[in-house]
């Protein structure tokens, strides 16, 4: 198995403020302390210019991105935008926003194929929800997810991609490492041998995220809930620096 170097991603979703700056010192100064581990923290739209201005050695994020450069989208954000606010990393395909906002697999790709056009780094994320899981379809419907909202295309800069079990999400009960092993490996296949980093969602927290990193299948972890303190998010972090391939 390749060991990729470790990405452990934060999203905030639509929580924090300015005051809410100074956690980021601390992750800062952490992920200074671990320069084999890429952090990136997905912030609020409006936090993302102070966020990218204050930090060092972590990277900041958003949590989504229009599809087209510009024009009449009201309420919209192009990929350019967010690089220029100084943003390098956007999440794309969240369930929450499959869901909330019925963004379609080929929403999500061109989506992808946008931000990675415009200079960031993605994550795409796929899952099943708890009903697929119970009729024995999650591996299928997660492996036709990335099939169809994957940038295939887009070789020379490959996005993450994040499997996120929707039932595992906000929960307190992450996927049974059986459970996210499997699908990894289904996701990898489907991967073939691209570069691509292939991390963990749903329920992380500073508990579990050793159990998870230790299995050679996961190359990081997207931590929401967790990832809004320092002190529950640093130890993730150490976490994916103890448990690094060489
Ligand atoms: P959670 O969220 O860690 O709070 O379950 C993960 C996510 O939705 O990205």
């Amino acid at each position: 198995m390749i060991a990729r170097r470790r990405l452990i991603v934060g999203n905030w979703k639509m929580s924090g403020n300015h005051a809410q700056l100074t956690e980021l010192d601390a992750i800062d100064a952490t992920a200074r302390a671990h320069p084999d581990v890429d952090i990136a923290l997905c912030l609020p739209f409006t936090m993302i210019e102070r966020a990218a201005a204050r930090r060092s050695a972590l990277s900041i994020g958003a949590q989504d991105c229009h599809a087209g450069l510009g024009g009449a989208h009201t309420g919209d954000i192009s990929a350019d935008m967010l690089r220029e606010s100084g943003a390098s990393w956007v999440i794309v395909g969240h369930s929450e926003r499959r869901t909330a906002y019925g963004e379609s697999d080929a929403m999500v790709r061109a989506k992808a194929e946008a931000a990675i056009e415009a200079g960031l780094n993605v994550l795409v994320c796929v899952g099943e929800n708890a009903s697929e899981r119970r009729a024995g379809e999650a591996e299928q419907v997660v492996t036709a997810q990335l099939e169809q909202s994957f940038p295939w295309n887009k070789g020379a800069r490959t996005p993450a991609v994040a499997y996120e079990p929707v039932w595992a999400i906000g929960t307190e009960l992450a996927a049974a490492t059986e459970q996210v092993a499997a699908m990894h490996r289904a996701i990898r296949k489907l991967l073939d041998d691209r570069e691509v980093r292939l991390v963990y969602g749903g329920s992380v927290s500073p508990a579990n995220a050793g159990d998870l990193l230790v299995l050679p299948e996961v190359d990081g972890l997207l931590v929401g809930r967790a990832s809004l303190t320092a002190s529950d998010f640093i130890p993730i972090v150490e976490a994916a620096a103890r448990t690094r391939v060489p």
